[in-house]
C-alpha cells in the first residue's frame, strides 16, 4: 500500500511507461533559500532532489526505466555509474526482482553511494580507468550481452527526470527566470528543459526558464567548448572533488548543448575550492547539506553574479541533486575535531569561554 504520498506518478499520463516500479520517488520539497537571498540578493530556490528514496534525483530517471525494463521483458539491467545511477539502479533492480550490474570508476566513488549498490544487491562491478571508460563497456555489453542499458542514454531515463521541471513549475506557481543545475554526463539538463518545453507546447505554461549548466573546472568540456566559443572536445583526464561529476566526454552534450542554446542559457565551471565553498554555505547558512557535485549551482550562481554575467533582479531554482550523506569522508577529512575534554562541568566551562 503506498498510500497517498505524492509522487512522480502524479505525472503518468506523461509518461511513456504503463508497468510501474516505485520507490514513492519524486514529490521533493522546493524550499526558499531566505538566508542566502539577503546575502546574494536574489530570488532564490532549490529544489532538492537529495529527499529522494536513495537520496538522488536518479530515481525519477530509474522508476521510469526499470519500469520500461520489465515491460520489455529484461531480467538484466545495467549501467555505468559515478555513483548515484548505480545507487539507484540497484534499488529499483531489488524491488523489480532483477539483476542489476553496476560498473564504477574503481576507488572513486563516494562511500555512501557504494555502500547502497552493495547492499541493494547489485552486482558491484570496479573498472580501472574513469566513468567514460566503463559506459564504453556498458554500452557494448548492452548490445551484445542482452542486459538492458539505464545510462542517461536511454531515453526513459530522461522522461522521468523531466518531472523535475513540472513539479517546480507545480510548486512555484509559475516559471522560475533561470535554472542552475550541475551538469556531468549532461542528461539532466536535457531531461528538465524537455519538461519545461512539454509544459509550454500543451500551453500551460506561456515562459521557458533559462538553463544554467555549471561544470567542476577539471572536468567542463561543455563549459570550456561554450567560453570559447570553439567545438566541443572531450576532456582525456577528468579530476574534481565532485566525483559524480567527475565526466570528460559526456554522452548526453549535443541535447545538452541545444538545451542551453535554445534557452538562452549558458554554461560555466567553479573549482573544487568554490564548490565546497557552497557546500557549507547551503548547509550553514540554509540547513541544506547536499554533495559537492549538487553545490556546484550555487558556486556557478555566486561567481556569474560577481561577473555580471547573471541579473540579479531574476529568480534562479538551484537543482540541488544529491544529499550530503553519500560523501561523507569530503566533509570530515576537511575539518579537524579539537582533543577531546575531560568529563566534567568545569572542562566544558572552558570551551564556552
Ligand atoms: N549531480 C549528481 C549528484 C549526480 O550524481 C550527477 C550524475 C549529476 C549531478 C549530473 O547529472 O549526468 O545528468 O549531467 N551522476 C551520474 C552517476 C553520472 O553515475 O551517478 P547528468
Amino acid at each position: 500500500f503506498d498510500g497517498k504520498n505524492v509522487t512522480l506518478w502524479k505525472y503518468e499520463s506523461w509518461l511513456p511507461v504503463r508497468k510501474r516500479v516505485s520507490l514513492n520517488e519524486g514529490g521533493t520539497p522546493l524550499y526558499r533559500l531566505s538566508n542566502l537571498e539577503r546575502e546574494l540578493g536574489v530570488e532564490l530556490y532549490a529544489k532538492n532532489e537529495g529527499a529522494n528514496p536513495t537520496g538522488s534525483f536518479k530515481d525519477r530517471g530509474m522508476t521510469v526505466g526499470v519500469s520500461k525494463a520489465l515491460e520489455l521483458g529484461m531480467d538484466k539491467v545495467i549501467c555505468a555509474s559515478t555513483g548515484n545511477t548505480s545507487a539507484s539502479l540497484a534499488a529499483y533492480a531489488a524491488k523489480a526482482g532483477i539483476k542489476a550490474y553496476v560498473l564504477v570508476p574503481s576507488g572513486k566513488i563516494a562511500l555512501g553511494k557504494l555502500a547502497q549498490a552493495i547492499i541493494y544487491g547489485a552486482r558491484v562491478v570496479p573498472v580501472k580507468g574513469n566513468f567514460d571508460d566503463a559506459l564504453r563497456v556498458v554500452v557494448e555489453a548492452s548490445a551484445k550481452l542482452g542486459v538492458y542499458m539505464l545510462n542517461s542514454i536511454n531515453p526513459f531515463r530522461l522522461e522521468g527526470q523531466k518531472t523535475i521541471a513540472l513539479e517546480i513549475y507545480d510548486q512555484l506557481g509559475f516559471v522560475p527566470d533561470n535554472v542552475v543545475l550541475p551538469v556531468g554526463n549532461a542528461g539532466n539538463i536535457s531531461a528538465i528543459w524537455k519538461g519545461f518545453k512539454e509544459l509550454y507546447e500543451k500551453g500551460i505554461t506561456d515562459e521557458l526558464p533559462r538553463m544554467i549548466g555549471i561544470q567542476a573546472e577539471g572536468a567542463a568540456p561543455l563549459a570550456r567548448a561554450w567560453k570559447a566559443k570553439k567545438p566541443f572536445e572531450p576532456v582525456e583526464n577528468p579530476e574534481t572533488v565532485a566525483t559524480a561529476i567527475r565526466i570528460g566526454n559526456p554522452a548526453n552534450w549535443p541535447k545538452a548543448w541545444r538545451a542551453v542554446e535554445e534557452s538562452g542559457g549558458l554554461f560555466e565551471s567553479v573549482s573544487d575550492g568554490e564548490i565546497l565553498r557552497a557546500q557549507e554555505l547551503l548547509a550553514s547558512r540554509e540547513g541544506l547539506f547536499v554533495e559537492p557535485a549538487s553545490a556546484a549551482p550555487l558556486a556557478g550562481l555566486m561567481k556569474l553574479l560577481e561577473s555580471g554575467e547573471l541579473d540579479r533582479g531574476e529568480s534562479y531554482v538551484l537543482v540541488t541533486t544529491g544529499h550530503g550523506l553519500k560523501d561523507p569522508n569530503v566533509v570530515v577529512n576537511r575539518f579537524t575535531l579539537p582533543k577531546p575534554i575531560e568529563p566534567t562541568l568545569e572542562a566544558f566551562r572552558e570551551v564556552m569561554k
